[in-house]
């Protein structure tokens, strides 16, 4: 916990890496989203920038419970679980991803459970209401948010890149690219996409040189 500690207090000094890191939101291992976050990183690994992901679902870890430490402490001393190592990628990579398919027109549970977790990077002031900061800020941070529905309509994807965007943008990073991806329900039929691959890979290549 203390070398953690000692990790996330350099957050706001020390410059991130040139590198990206991914998340995928999705329960279906190799789904959609999972494709989607795939080929939008082997577009970064094109222009060989180091880059990592990883599905939410594989890592154990549960949503924040609000008690307040990380406003002291500057990292999540309150629960001690798999988004420890999660943290380290985030602080280290300038470039992120985030992929979610809709589900009841909104990000996953895991997408917002991880969401919530990174609350520990603000800086939040003693006035009411608070005043606050991020961590994040000005340090050239640079994300893509993707997400994938089984309707047709923006409608039916409801709040799913709004409740990525908001708190990324909060959080200091400048959305760079969007994709919103339609009518695809069965696992991994995706692929039969072409457009929508080659898109996602074209999105991974401009994050990477955007962060060079
Ligand atoms: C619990 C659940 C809720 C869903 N809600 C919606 C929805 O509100 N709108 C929609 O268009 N598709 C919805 N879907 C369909 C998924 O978004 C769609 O199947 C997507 O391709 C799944 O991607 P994945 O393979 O990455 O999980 C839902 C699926 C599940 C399992």
């Amino acid at each position: 916990m203390k070398s953690t500690i000692a990790l996330i207090k350099s957050a706001s000094t020390l410059k991130p890496n040139v590198e990206v890191f991914g998340v995928s939101g999705s329960p279906r291992i190799n789904g959609n989203s999972d494709i989607l976050l795939k080929n939008i990183i082997s577009g970064v690994a094109q222009e060989k920038i180091p880059c990592d992901y990883l599905n939410l679902t594989k890592v154990k870890f549960q949503g924040c419970v609000g008690c307040e430490k990380c406003r002291k402490d500057k990292i999540c001393t309150g629960l001690v679980d798999g988004m420890s190592v999660i943290y380290k990628k985030i602080i280290s990579s300038k470039g992120l991803v985030l992929v979610s398919p809709t589900h009841n027109y909104n990000i996953t549970s895991w997408m917002k459970a991880f969401i919530d977790r990174l609350y520990c990077f603000y800086n939040f002031e003693n006035d009411r209401p608070r005043s606050w900061s991020s961590q994040f800020s000005n340090q050239g941070r640079k994300a893509i948010i993707a997400a994938i529905c089984e309707q047709e309509s923006t409608e039916d994807m409801g709040f799913t890149l709004e409740a990525m965007k908001k708190p990324l943008k909060a959080l200091g990073y400048e959305i760079i690219g969007e994709l919103s991806v339609f009518k695809i329900f069965d696992k991994a039929k995706i692929k039969n996409d072409k457009n929508t691959i080659d898109r996602a890979c074209q999105l991974g290549k401009e994050l990477a040189r955007a962060i060079k």
